[in-house]
């Protein structure tokens, strides 16, 4: 790997021509699902002045309807990030711990961190790739404030079965911890579960239209909790002047007819990780642990061939313009492991992928030790 090499600006530099499998983005929202909605509120310059405050009501009201959330009204953010950065500000102080697992999406530890709280939990790197009630048990101490549910998990694609949801929300309640149920993915994962109904008190549930709605440029999400609870999370608002106001446009528009692509978009995503998985394990040495992901990301371990992530995601990105993700950003303890690829794509970016990752592997396992 070069050393310089900054992945990020040479895929945006490059955006034109890349396939873009590397942040779990989604590619198969038919466009014309948010153009007109965006069109008109652009030739309407709607730009030029603020939002409501608290956000269109129509949204709001399609957002609780989306999750079937009653009685926790979602509050609007930019983006699922910053519904996860106030809740872990407004929550947490220096000593606090909070269970969470390694791999994980590490930004949620680094806000843990910012607070001076601590990350506690498993190694999950094994069947079933995801924390148990009883893992999450073996971790709480006096200290515990908080329980990091994600599901479906980024990286490794794994889902909770509801029995496992509901134990780990009962132990939320039980030891009155908050516990984060981030959903980011939820409309992948086939009989997905939310923890709300089970630990109402105490669960705060973040979303996104980031992933779903394919609208991750447009930086909307939020988090939906019962009312005290969420009024001690909006007091570190910093949207008090709105979310982005085209963002919500898209949302609202999206959301309406969501019912009518959503299925689609499942099954295309669904079929597309079947075959990067099969691609991966084509390769001598690659391997995909964690199968079927119930997300739209999937991990291919390459630790055998003894090539390091970083040399993969180069080599696909510069000589075959496939942009996939190295591990490190995602597991303290095993991101030298693999790479994350994303397929909400049109499938014929994933056929794209399919010659170019064992191509890369083969050129890699090829070259002198020194430039692995
Ligand atoms: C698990 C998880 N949570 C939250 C987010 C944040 O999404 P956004 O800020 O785009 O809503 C992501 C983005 O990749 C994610 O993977």
């Amino acid at each position: 790997m070069s050393p310089a090499f900054d992945a990020f600006r040479y895929a945006h530099a490059h955006r034109r021509e890349v396939v873009w499998l590397s942040q779990n983005t989604n590619h198969l929202v038919p466009p014309e699902v948010v153009r007109g909605a965006l069109e008109e509120a652009i030739a309407e310059r709607r730009y030029e002045g603020y939002p409501l405050g608290t956000g269109d009501p129509e949204l709001l009201e399609r957002i609780e309807a989306d999750l079937g959330l009653e009685g926790m009204p979602p509050f609007l953010t930019a983006g699922g990030t910053e519904a996860l950065y106030m809740t872990t500000r407004a929550l947490l102080g220096p000593g606090d711990e909070v269970v969470a697992s390694d791999p994980s999406y590490l930004i949620i530890h680094k806000f843990i961190e910012l607070t001076g709280a601590k990350v506690v939990g498993p190694d999950i790197y094994r069947p079933p790739f995801r924390l148990t009630a009883d893992a999450v048990a073996a971790h709480l101490s006096p200290r515990t404030k908080m329980i990091l549910l994600i599901d479906p998990l980024n990286p490794l694609g794994s889902g909770y079965p509801r029995e496992e949801v509901r134990a780990i929300a009962e132990l939320a309640h039980d030891h009155h911890l908050t516990l984060i149920n981030d959903v980011t993915y939820r409309d992948f994962s086939e009989g997905h579960s939310l923890a709300a109904p089970f630990a109402p008190e105490e669960t705060v549930t973040v979303w996104s239209v980031s992933k779903n709605c394919g609208l991750a440029g447009l930086r909307l999400g939020g988090f939906s909790a019962r009312p005290p609870l969420a009024k001690t999370i909006a007091r570190f608002n910093t949207n008090d002047l709105g979310v982005n106001i085209l963002a919500q446009v898209a949302a609202r528009a999206a959301l309406r007819s969501k019912p009518e692509w959503i299925d689609a978009v499942v099954r295309t995503t669904r079929a597309n990780g079947q075959r990067v998985q099969e691609v991966g394990r084509s390769v001598p040495g690659v391997t995909a642990p964690v199968s079927p992901s119930r997300a739209n990301m999937t991990i291919l371990d390459i630790a055998a061939t003894g090539l390091t992530p970083e040399a993969v995601q180069e080599e696909l990105l510069r000589q075959h313009g496939v942009f996939v993700r190295a591990g490190s950003y995602l597991s303290p303890a095993h991101g030298g492991r693999f790479v994350r690829v994303s397929f909400s794509n049109p499938p014929e970016q994933i056929a794209r992928f399919a010659e170019a990752f064992p191509a890369a592997m083969r050129a890699l396992a090829a070259r002198p030790a020194v430039a692995h």
